[in-house]
């Protein structure tokens, strides 16, 4: 089994190491490892953030454990060259459509929840984002209108095909949860929205067993923070599954303890962190490696099938937080390395 380690910009390579350290503790038979450069880091090497070799070895592995891409000396480059655009073409690239973010709070964390511990205590969420359309992936440019003003847009589309394959990975998913899906989309305004709702409601006739309801976005963010515990599943396009998930890791302690998978037709998959790369505190050792982690035991139970080391990383991340564990962003002073010297202390 061949796991692509792509740990890009930023704290992704210092998160990725101590994710490495934790895969090994685990010992685990034929598990091997490849390292490629992405984002940012493999411009600067390159010229390119997605280079033709990295993306080989994203395609040959099993696996892909991503770190993080975003580079603030990036910016000013053309956007095809910028390092977001590494992660944008991998998910591209590799069909990798579905998304899912779980969000829920480890019962030690209650109090670093931005909600009240007795609203923050019921969040236990999966956000299923479409991951390789919308308005991420729409026509877009700049150009300048009659008055001569600069003008930049972006096409917001979704066909029915996308919109039918996520909704079913979002029944899929709520079937094996509680049973409830909720849609969000912005159908009150957007036609892209409206077409979503129509085919949503189409593939529900296959799911008689799910309890599906429908919340425009805005609404949606509104109830994530009022009532967290209302959710079992949210299924969303791309753009309005990007802000939410924000918004409920925060719910669900800090941005730096949620992991992600992003799953193609047959299962493959890339994880990573929901957080970004945080050029503030890089190289600090302050990063909580604790996202990265979680997220190499969703890649030991979705694409691995290796379900008992999954599980025995998710509990030692328990563990470690009922033991004490705090970095930064959860008030504490632990390093990112001490974190990770934690959870393996707990395996
Ligand atoms: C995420 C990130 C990415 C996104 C960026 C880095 C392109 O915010 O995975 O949520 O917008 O999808
Ligand atoms: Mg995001």
């Amino acid at each position: 089994m061949l796991v692509a380690l792509l740990p890009g910009d930023g704290i992704g390579p210092e998160v990725i190491v101590e994710a490495v350290r934790v895969l090994d503790a685990l010992e685990i038979d034929g598990l091997l490892f490849e390292e490629a450069p992405v984002g940012g880091a493999a411009y600067k090497q390159s010229g390119h953030p997605l280079p033709e070799a990295t993306l080989d070895l994203a395609k040959r592995a099993d696996a892909i454990l991503f770190g993080a891409v975003g580079d603030p000396a990036c910016d000013a480059l053309e956007r095809h060259l910028r390092p977001e655009q590494a992660i944008l073409g991998l998910r591209k690239e590799l069909g990798l459509f579905a998304n899912l973010r779980p969000a829920s709070l480890f019962p030690e964390l209650a109090d670093a929840s931005a909600l009240r511990p007795e609203i923050a205590r019921d969040i236990d969420v999966m956000i299923v984002r479409e991951l390789t359309g919308d308005v991420y992936f729409g026509e877009k440019g700049m150009r300048t209108t009659e008055e001569g003003l600069r003008e930049g847009y972006d096409i917001m589309a979704y066909d029915e095909a996308e919109i039918a394959r996520i909704a079913r990975s979002g029944f899929e998913t709520a079937r094996a949860r509680r049973g409830k899906l909720c849609s969000v989309d912005k159908a009150n305004v957007l036609e892209t929205s409206q077409l979503w709702r129509d085919v949503v409601v189409e593939i529900s006739a296959d799911y008689p067993d799910v309890d599906l309801s429908h919340l425009y976005v805005d609404n949606a963010a509104m109830q994530l923070v009022r009532d967290p515990g209302q959710f079992d599943t949210i299924v969303t396009g791309n753009l309005f599954g990007d802000i939410l998930s924000d918004l409920a890791s925060m719910c669900a302690g800090s941005i730096g303890m949620l992991p992600s998978a992003s799953l193609d037709k047959d299962g493959k998959g890339l994880y990573e962190p929901i957080h970004g790369s945080a050029p503030d505190i890089a190289g600090r050792g302050k990063a909580n490696p604790l996202a990265t982690i979680l997220s190499a035991a969703m890649m030991l139970r979705y694409s691995l099938d290796l379900v008992e080391p999954a599980d025995r990383i998710e509990q030692a991340v328990g563990k470690a937080l009922a033991d004490g564990l705090r970095t930064a962003d959860l008030g504490g002073d632990a390093s990112t390395e001490e974190a990770a010297n934690a959870v393996i202390a707990m395996l």
